[in-house]
């Protein structure tokens, strides 16, 4: 089966707290068990892993392009400034993996510096702005490109 790692960055562990006016009032719990019900349903082998550390987020991408696996990720705040990150991202895409980045917000639409990824340019796709369904919406996205 098709293994997908979904890789959550900083301050996800706090979804349901923090913010919910923007962030809405689901938990990281109801992301897990949400987002591993749509993998299944898709037909992927999905893992759902949060980490507030830079480094510990670098090691996953780097598992996922030693084995294998397609990843949807939300960096959270690294998006926007982790050249660390990024380099580690491209490498999925050299692999001929798939790499989503999703955001439960749209960073479009919200704070100046939220308004640049330096994850969007080596990724397969994108999709922001649609809460907890950004993340349905990304691995349909890599269930239809299989
Ligand atoms: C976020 C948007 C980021 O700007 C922010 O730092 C987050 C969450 C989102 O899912 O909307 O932590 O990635």
């Amino acid at each position: 089966m098709t293994r997908v790692l979904v890789l959550n960055g900083p301050n996800l562990g706090r979804l349901g707290v923090r913010e919910p006016e923007v962030y809405g009032s689901a938990t990281l719990a109801d992301l897990v068990q949400a987002t591993q019900r749509w993998g299944t349903e898709s037909g992927l082998d999905v893992e759902v892993r949060q980490t507030d550390d830079e480094s510990e987020l670098v090691g996953w991408i780097h598992e996922a392009v030693d084995t294998g696996a397609h990843v949807v990720i939300n960096p959270a705040a690294f998006t926007h400034y982790s050249y660390a990150l990024r380099d580690a991202a491209a490498q999925i895409t050299t692999a001929g993996l798939l790499l989503v980045e999703v955001h439960l917000s749209n960073p479009a639409a919200r704070e100046a510096f939220r308004q640049h990824s330096v994850i969007g340019p080596v990724a397969t796709g994108t999709v922001a702005g649609f809460g907890l369904d950004s993340y349905r919406l990304a691995l349909s996205a890599i269930a239809a490109r299989l």
